[in-house]
């Protein structure tokens, strides 16, 4: 068999990982073939492929990125893109598609696959939003970049007698504001699921001052005020998905508290180093087990599935439990969050 393999949207620490475990367990266990294909879906679209083979997956497993590239190609937005795709898929030989992505990516998969293409689907996302698996690989190396920024963020807060804002990524799930909120001990976290109260911010703010200490507030780039204002945006223009760019509630709050409290307040934007960099050795593990029963699946036929993480278990789902909806933070979960706040 000739499988081919792609890696779609914002990438994330453990792509590679997945990469190595598909294709060294596919030629070794079953005698597959494989073809890259470059940038997400833009490669199957346009026919561009890269060698893939286990020279070309060695010593890849602690490397950050993806070796195939990315994109946020839809091809469902470009004239004829679905017969294109199943045209270069049938020249090129290949019988079987691993899709590794977010929402977006794996949400093309689920309509292909509908369609006829024979597609399997590995959760990827530095956000964890995504449905029916426990956790996705990325998220754990971004928590863990942002609790150190928090960590050291700490120390300088408290020289300056300053707050200090952390912007961290997460669109519509505050989980990297959650867990590296409660990891690197924040005063106040600040979710897209739950509007903000600005005031209540300031309050939490004053009573961590009056502990004599500073604060630290994390905040996800797509949380909103309760006040109004909407989310904020670097830019308007949105990508093929629809998404705009968001950015800049870090710099607004600090404003903000600046001008309530009269405390001098700085935004710190972690951004993209969020994902960037060596996967932790949580995200290689659960990257290499996702790519191990990935290609199982392809092996056993069963299409139209996603990998996810069930407890310790590695179970095979339709595609559409993990796209379909987008796995928010659960209130009681934030509310133990909250136990800390202005503490
Ligand atoms: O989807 C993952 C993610 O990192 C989001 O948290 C963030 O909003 C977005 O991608 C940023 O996308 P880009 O790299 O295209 O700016």
């Amino acid at each position: 068999m000739r499988v081919g393999v792609l890696t779609g949207g914002g990438d994330c620490p453990g792509l590679n990982a997945v990469i190595r475990a598909v294709v060294r367990r596919g030629v070794q266990g079953y005698d597959f073939e494989f073809v890259g294909f470059r940038d997400g879906w833009r490669g199957p679209l346009e026919g561009t492929t890269s060698e893939l083979g286990v020279a070309e997956v060695r010593g890849i497993l602690p490397r950050g990125g993806t070796i195939l590239g990315s994109s946020r190609t839809n091809p469902f937005q470009e004239e004829g893109g679905v017969e294109r795709i199943k045209a270069n898929l049938a020249q090129l030989g290949v019988d079987a598609l691993v899709a590794i992505g977010g929402e977006d990516t794996l949400g093309v998969a689920t309509r292909l696959h509908d369609l006829g293409v024979n597609v399997v689907g590995v959760p990827k996302t530095i956000d964890n939003d995504l449905s029916a698996t426990d956790f996705t690989f990325g998220f754990d190396t971004a928590v863990n970049i942002a609790m150190e920024a928090i960590d050291r963020l700490h120390t300088t807060a408290e020289s300056h007698h300053r707050v200090l804002v952390v912007e961290v990524m997460g669109r519509h799930a505050g989980w990297i504001a959650l867990h590296a909120g409660i990891a690197g001990g924040a005063n106040v976290v600040l979710i897209p699921e739950q509007p903000f109260d600005i005031d209540k911010v300031c309050e939490y703010v004053e009573n961590r001052f009056k502990k004599q200490y500073a604060p630290i507030v994390v905040v996800s780039e797509g949380a909103v005020p309760v006040e109004g204002g909407g989310m904020s945006l670097l830019t308007g223009q949105k990508d093929a998905f629809g998404h705009v760019r968001l950015g800049g509630i870090g710099d607004r709050l600090a404003g903000e508290i600046e001008q309530r409290t009269g405390k001098e307040a700085r935004a710190v934007v972690l951004g993209h180093v969020q994902r960037g960099g060596t996967p932790t050795a949580f995200d290689r593990w659960l990257a290499t087990r996702f790519g191990l029963h990935a290609i199982a699946a392809v092996a056993d036929g069963d299409f139209g599935k996603m990998m996810a993480l069930r407890g310790t278990r590695i179970e095979r789902v339709p595609l559409i439990d993990g796209t379909g909806e987008l796995k928010l933070v659960d209130p009681g979960e934030y509310a133990e969050a909250a136990v800390f706040f202005g503490n």
